[in-house]
């Protein structure tokens, strides 16, 4: 059976820096209030930076880190809500940029749990003895479709991406189970609006649900990888709000030290949250070979999605 892990990865967070001060000159709130109830100091605007580019930078660092030559990458898949145009697809686009062969490349929707499903889709492309390495991004501008004058959303979300190269790896290493659902009777509750697609979301049943599924699904991903909760090593949560991934890790009956926080500098990335938040991991060495490690997402849909890998 081939092992199927992730041979390198990168990301990219755009300069511009928002301070939850910023928001206190545009709208009624407040750090103290932001901070509290959601964790987020900060998060980065991407301005005229479109999605593709975002994408782009943090492909570019993956494959570099993954040592796969560029005509060796033969899929391309982004994990994305926020494309640059309904299509071409974000994928194309970088596929082109960054100079790869003519390979298929699509974009794949499930709001905030888009990397699981991207690294997921990858690993069982791989399996399939299909495809060798697939290049997985996840990235969003978010900023261009939140509502500036809707406290209860803008303080949340920030831009950002995160990508990998998935291909095979030793004996031992790699994804060991992986877990995706939906719920689309709950997907009144999170969506991008008709008028301007700007989100609208019931918080108090998001949050509900949020907290209920990242800890279901982190247990049972650990469980199906044949682990304990003890054995892993970090948790990497979708990074939406502090007091959901608090109740993931808690669920898990992990440490905070071995949960990645990333949430107070960039605030909910969504599809980049995830990869976005290993890199961070990565780059601090606080993620070592031989790692067991859950990613565990939740969004817009209802989705959500958890993966078990050794590093
Ligand atoms: N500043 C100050 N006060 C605020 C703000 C703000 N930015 N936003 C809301 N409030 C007020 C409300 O008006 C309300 O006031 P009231 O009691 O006078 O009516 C009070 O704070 C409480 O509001 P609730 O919405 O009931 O607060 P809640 O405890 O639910 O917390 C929060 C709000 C932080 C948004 C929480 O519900 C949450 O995190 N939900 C999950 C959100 C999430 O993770 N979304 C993921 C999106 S993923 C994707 O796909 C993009």
């Amino acid at each position: 059976m081939t092992n199927v892990g992730i041979l390198g990865i990168g990301s990219y967070a755009p300069e511009k820096v928002f301070t939850n001060f910023d928001f206190e000159k545009i709208l009624d709130t407040s750090d103290e209030w932001i901070r509290e109830m959601t964790g987020i100091e900060e998060r980065r605007f991407a301005e005229d930076m479109e999605t593709s580019e975002m994408a782009f930078y943090a492909a570019e660092e993956a494959i570099e880190n993954s040592g796969v030559a560029k005509e060796d990458i033969d899929f391309v898949i982004v994990a994305t809500s926020t494309g640059d145009y309904k299509f071409p697809t974000v994928a194309t686009m970088i596929q082109d940029r960054l100079g790869l062969n003519n390979v298929a490349s699509m974009d794949q929707l499930a709001a905030c749990s888009g990397f699981i499903y991207g690294l997921s889709t990858a690993e069982m492309f791989v399996k399939s003895g299909n495809y060798k390495n697939i290049l997985v991004v996840g990235v969003d501008k978010l900023t261009k479709i939140t509502d500036f004058e809707d406290r209860s959303t803008a303080v949340l979300f920030g831009d950002g991406a995160g990508a990998v190269v998935v291909g095979e790896v030793e004996e031992g290493f790699g994804i060991k189970s992986f877990e995706l659902g939906s719920k689309g009777s709950g997907g009144k509750y999170l969506y991008g609006d008709k008028e301007k697609g700007y989100i609208r979301m019931n918080g108090r049943e998001v949050f509900k649900f949020a907290v209920r599924q990242m800890g279901e699904s982190s247990v049972a991903v650990t469980e199906k990888a044949g682990l304990a909760k003890e054995d892993i090593d970090m948790l990497i949560p979708h990074q939406a709000n502090i007091r959901i991934m608090n109740a993931a890790r808690e669920r898990m009956g992990l440490p905070y030290d071995k949960m990645s926080v990333t949430v107070n500098k960039y605030g909910n990335t969504s599809a980049a949250s995830i990869p976005l938040s290993i890199d961070y991991e990565v780059k601090r060495n606080r993620i070592k070979p031989g790692d067991n490690i859950v990613l565990v997402g939740f969004g817009g849909g209802l989705t959500w999605g958890a993966v078990c890998l050794t590093w």
